[in-house]
């Protein structure tokens, strides 16, 4: 493996890589954190669709499965916010990533306790009040990540950039990376550390369905579709079920999949036709089912065998 990098993203985070695991509901859990954690990346718990209990049993399992450190993502909407936020600080998270609205109403506590918060945004406007809120760095993601996306449709690769150039706090990118060109690209652009969903649904520890890690290798880039744009956009891998709902406004959509009957979230069940997959557009880059520590090191020691051979491009020699 190659030695521990430092920046700022892993003095923050406390972890050898800034290499972070996206939150997935019901798919990142605590021994998801602690796999992604101990192969010297950053893993996160999502806390979403949890209860109390359910937190701190996969708080549990994560410590006892690596004494390195990890987050949990705390979606500030939903009702239980403030209570997982209560568990994280009772139990001695570290480091909270909020997301899916604003992080100022429970900065006052974060910082009374603390702990460390990164925040997920999709636009230059949400950066600009997660920063006023006083968080200590971004996760930005562009249009092409899997899963629920900004409404601005805005990529990575003009995001990034836009973002590092206006704001103070540090900025992760998130959408579309899957390896160590796009680790290196991320940095080219003024990231600190990149956030990984997609391609880490595709390990050997990932607990989904065999068929949803079969849909996204035997994939190519463009078999994703956007559902509810008009509203909260999310990106799916396209299915009997998705292509029904594609195009439709969101009550149709709703509907739609209500009607379907068998139609559910991938982590709750359902078939490769009938599973609502979040996929980014990265799936087609992806080849095949690895171990999370393999898809890691390939990130890093890939980022420099990259940079490397950019080096003689960029200093007029041979391709
Ligand atoms: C299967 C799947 C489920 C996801 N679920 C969530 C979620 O519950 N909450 C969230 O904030 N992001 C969720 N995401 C988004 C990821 O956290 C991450 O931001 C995104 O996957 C990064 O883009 P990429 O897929 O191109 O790597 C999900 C992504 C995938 C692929």
């Amino acid at each position: 493996m190659e030695k521990p990098w430092k920046n700022t993203i892993t003095e923050l985070l406390g972890c050898d890589y800034p290499v972070i695991s996206g939150p997935m509901r019901l798919i990142t859990l605590g021994r998801m954190a602690a796999i992604v954690s101990n192969a010297g990346g950053f893993g996160v718990i999502a806390a979403s669709g949890l209860s109390r209990e359910d937190l701190v049993r996969e708080l549990r399992i994560a410590r006892s499965l690596t004494a390195r450190p990890f987050g949990v993502n705390i979606p500030v909407y939903r009702p239980n916010a403030a209570e997982a936020l209560e568990v994280c600080i009772d139990m001695g998270v570290r480091v909270v990533y909020t997301s899916a609205g604003s992080p100022a109403k429970f900065m006052d506590a974060i910082k009374r306790a603390g702990l460390r918060v990164i925040h997920k945004v999709s636009s230059m406007d949400m950066a600009r009040k997660a920063q006023s809120a006083g968080v200590d760095a971004v996760v930005a993601m562009g249009f092409e990540a899997g899963g629920h996306i900004g409404r601005e449709g805005v990529t990575t690769f003009c995001l990034i950039p836009a973002l590092v150039r206006a704001l103070r706090i540090p900025v992760i990118a998130s959408g579309g990376i899957g390896d160590g060109g796009g680790l290196l690209a991320a940095l080219a652009l003024g990231a600190r550390g990149v956030e990984i969903g997609t391609a880490l649904v595709v390990t050997a520890e990932c607990p989904v369905p065999e068929f949803f890690k079969e849909a996204i290798v035997q994939s190519a880039s463009n078999a994703t579709v956007v559902l509810g744009r008009e509203a909260m956009p999310i990106r799916v891998l396209r299915n009997i079920v998705t292509s029904r709902v594609a195009g439709m406004d969101d009550a149709a959509a709703d509907r739609a999949i209500a009607a379907q009957g068998d139609a559910r979230y991938v982590a709750d069940g359902g078939t490769r036709d009938t599973a609502v997959m979040p996929c980014g557009q990265v799936a087609g880059l992806l080849a095949g089912v690895v171990p999370v520590d393999e898809l890691l090191s390939g990130m890093i020691t890939g980022a420099r065998s990259v940079l490397e051979s950019l080096g003689s491009i960029v200093c007029g020699g041979r391709p």
